[in-house]
């Protein structure tokens, strides 16, 4: 069972970091011990998939992770090592210390399965580079900004600013998260280029999966941009502890649990893909609401460009349903056991520790991206991968398929229990990106 320790001074805001998973019998047997003591983690999920506990500010003793020579692969053993880091350590750590939580399973793809996305190339040339926009269709940012070169950028600034005047608090808040974690870009394509079979070998690979990857994150890399300039020409916000936010939070990377393994690697975009799609339209609608049907443009913008993302991780896990269902059902099931974390989950802006905590609580209660839109996506998946209906199962994907289709219900339950738990904490919160103004958390 893998279960997220919460150091938050509340249960938590999402889902993702309130809940532990129920358990299944796809479960791995680790230990995890404190001061470097090695601990060993067999894998029973068909054998491809391994994973570790995770457990507060362990840390991982680079280059000890699994002995040489033997891979992860079926049924085989993966060592896991943490350390916990002394508080006179933390004291040199750039990014504060204590946001770190990192798992150690790697690799954890059999070798013959990376053969299958070679194999895929021809299907992603076809299939999957046809979703991306070319770059001359595509919108940019400063199609929807105060033109700088133009005399009448000044009365365009003094009127963005007019209409960005009605923007509540909690909605820039929100808003300001979601910008931040857009603008963590560096770490996604990273993450992509963990993947074994798919990751760019070169940085300018021909590959089908390295010509995705770059440009996916061209494409991404205009929702920073634009949420960026767009509050700093608000003026309603703190640039300067923003910009901090975003520096930590590029520095402290993020913690996917995808060791390596594309399957869990699509299986965590999609969900991703979606989480943002969610978000980013709760934004426009919002924004809209507020007065500011520009800035609910460019949120639908963002949000219809996610969607597109979306629509194609789902079409690559989709296809590894059909090639290697028992093997896709193992990863899809062992990826929502270990819970999706949130790609800023690290966030830190130099102040307050529970800085993730509480913009979750914000979008929680403001409605922006709740415990439910969890659930929600994991039905979502469910459906469109056509999961409950998948026939000639192994006997342990079946019990996998069994799993991922009971968790929704059981999920949006542990939920109503967790906020009932949430209530008992701090009713309001202040936040360094508007100067400390506070905001209500519940
Ligand atoms: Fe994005
Ligand atoms: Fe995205």
């Amino acid at each position: 069972m893998a279960s997220l320790s919460m150091s938050a001074h509340v249960a938590g805001g999402f889902v993702p970091t309130m809940f532990t998973a129920p358990s299944s019998a796809a479960s791995t047997h680790c230990g995890t011990l404190s001061n470097a003591n090695l601990s060993s983690c067999s894998t029973s999920s068909s054998g491809s998939l391994a994973s570790s506990t995770m457990s507060g500010t362990k840390l991982p003793l680079t280059g000890l992770v699994r002995p040489v020579g033997k891979p992860a692969g079926r049924g085989r053993e993966v060592i896991v090592m943490t350390a916990t880091i002394s508080q006179k350590s933390r004291g040199a750590d750039l990014n504060g210390g204590t946001k770190e939580k990192h798992s150690m399973v790697t690799h954890s793809l059999a070798p013959e399965k990376i053969e299958v996305f070679k194999s895929l190339e021809g299907w992603a040339e076809s299939t999957l580079l046809p979703l991306l926009k070319p770059v001359e269709k595509c919108w940019q940012p400063q199609d929807y900004l105060p033109e700088p070169s133009s005399e009448g950028f000044l009365d365009e600034v003094k009127e963005l600013r007019e209409r960005s005047a009605g923007l509540p608090d909690d909605y820039l808040v929100c808003l300001v998260g979601d910008m931040i974690t857009e603008e963590a870009l560096p770490t996604y394509q990273t993450m992509l280029n963990t993947l074994d079979g798919t990751r760019d070998e070169t940085g300018a690979s021909p590959s089908p999966w390295g010509v995705w990857t770059r440009a996916w994150t061209a494409e991404e890399n205009r929702h920073g941009d634009v949420l960026n300039k767009y509050l700093y020409l608000t003026g309603r916000v703190d640039m300067r502890q923003i910009e901090k936010t975003i520096q930590y939070l590029i520095g402290s990377g993020m913690d996917p649990k995808t060791e390596n393994n594309p399957y869990l690697g699509f299986v965590y975009t999609s969900f991703q893909e979606r989480a943002t799609f969610i978000s980013h339209g709760n934004t426009a609608r919002h924004a809209k609401q507020f007065g500011d049907a520009k800035l609910a443009t460019i949120c639908g913008l963002v949000a219809a460009d996610e969607r597109r993302h979306e629509n194609a991780y789902t079409k690559i896990v989709e296809k590894l349903f059909e090639i290697d269902p028992d093997g896709t059902m193992l990863a899809f099931a062992d990826m929502m056991r270990k819970k999706v974390s949130m790609p800023a989950h690290l966030m830190y802006d130099g102040q307050n520790e529970h800085l993730f905590d509480n913009f979750s609580l914000v979008a929680q209660r403001t409605g922006v991206y709740t415990a439910r839109d969890y659930a929600d996506i994991m039905e979502h998946l469910v459906n469109r991968w056509n999961v409950a209906s998948m026939q000639g199962l192994s006997s342990k994907a079946q019990t996998a398929q069994e799993y991922v289709c009971s968790l929704p219900p059981r999920i949006r339950k542990l939920e109503e229990r967790a906020q009932a738990k949430v209530k008992k904490g701090p009713k309001t919160g202040s936040f360094s990106w508007i100067f400390n103004r506070e905001v209500a958390l519940l």
